[in-house]
């Protein structure tokens, strides 16, 4: 019989778990596997997110030869946009769909960068609806610790201090985080893009499962946290990506303010997913990527940071 022409290649490789000893014997040894990932294929350059549809609309028209895939109560899409690879992600609402959805996102897609993108209220006089806020840091504003009070005494914001969250980032110490820090990189590109419904400014973007609607108490999340804007994702998604080690930018349109425009606008949606797209074509491709999600640009932003070195 014919041997066929050899076509491709076979590697194998062995992890050595012998000892010699003194005398050149070779012994057997153990250890213990810290982490074992089987070849998946290289990751996604972006994973882009958004909580629903209206928000999602212009980056899937844009998204060339997509497939879709559920997983659990998420769907994604994979595709192209430009010369980037890209995911895109329904989080669906809330801090519990954003966290789910970035750790699916991660493991399912290893990206180099996460998007986080959508509307959101703000929380103060100056920006206007369909400003758009690029994320320096993303910040939960629902996290506080109060002062003792007793009954009857009645609540007293002035009393209630932020508190961080902890990462034990890398099974180490854990890590607290006042606020999770914005992609450097990515917050260059996204601050040059234009934008033509409003201004695109820098600034903390900020997150909890609340929809706030009194000036004192948007007023107060403001000063104590520095949040600009109000919205239900970022923040978590932020925190997801930073126990990853995955560089990440939130992008938020302004829809609605109690200031001055109560009305929630949907199309600001489609307004911040078109300029996303537009960010996304401007964005430098990684380069010397790994597979393996949580390379390219650590410890970002110190400011905000207190990222791992
Ligand atoms: N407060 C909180 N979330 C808001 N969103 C838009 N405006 C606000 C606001 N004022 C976003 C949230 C959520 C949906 C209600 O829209 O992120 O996905």
């Amino acid at each position: 019989t014919q041997i066929p022409a050899p076509r491709g290649y076979a590697i194998q490789l062995r992890v050595n778990m012998e000892a010699i000893d003194a005398r050149g014997n070779v012994k057997p040894q153990g250890g213990t596997l810290a982490v074992f990932e089987p070849p998946s294929g290289p990751g996604v350059d972006i994973v882009v997110q958004g909580a629903v549809d209206s928000e999602l609309q212009p980056l899937l028209a844009a998204l060339e030869g997509r497939d879709q895939v559920q997983i659990a109560a998420w769907p994604f899409w994979r595709g192209r946009i430009g010369s980037k690879s890209v995911g895109v992600s329904r989080t669906e609402v809330g801090p519990i769909n954003a966290a789910a959805a970035t750790t699916l996102a991660i493991v399912h897609f290893r990206p180099a960068l996460i998007l986080n993108q959508g509307t959101a209220g703000a929380t103060g006089p100056d920006l206007k609806v369909f400003d758009i806020v690029v994320g320096e840091a993303t910040v939960d504003y629902g996290a506080f610790r109060s002062a003792h009070r007793d009954a009857g005494a009645g609540v007293d914001l002035s009393g209630w201090a932020p508190m961080p969250h902890r990462l034990r980032l890398d099974g180490k110490e854990r890590i607290p985080f006042s606020a999770f820090p914005g992609d450097g990189a990515a917050l260059r590109v996204a601050t040059e893009t234009p934008y033509k419904r409003g201004r695109v400014v820098k600034g903390v973007i900020g997150s909890a499962f609340e929809l706030n609607r009194e000036l004192d108490r948007l007023t107060w999340v403001r000063k104590t946290y520095g949040a600009v804007t109000e919205d239900m994702e970022s923040a978590f998604s932020a925190g997801v990506a930073a126990g990853f080690r995955v560089p990440f930018l939130a992008i938020r349109v302004i829809s609605d303010s109690e200031f001055h425009s109560p009305e929630m606008q949907p199309i600001a949606g489609e307004y911040c997913a078109s300029f996303v797209v537009d960010v996304i074509k401007r964005i430098e491709p990684a380069r010397g990527r790994s597979t393996r999600a949580g390379r390219g640009d650590r410890g970002v932003n110190r400011k905000y940071g207190n990222m791992a070195p």
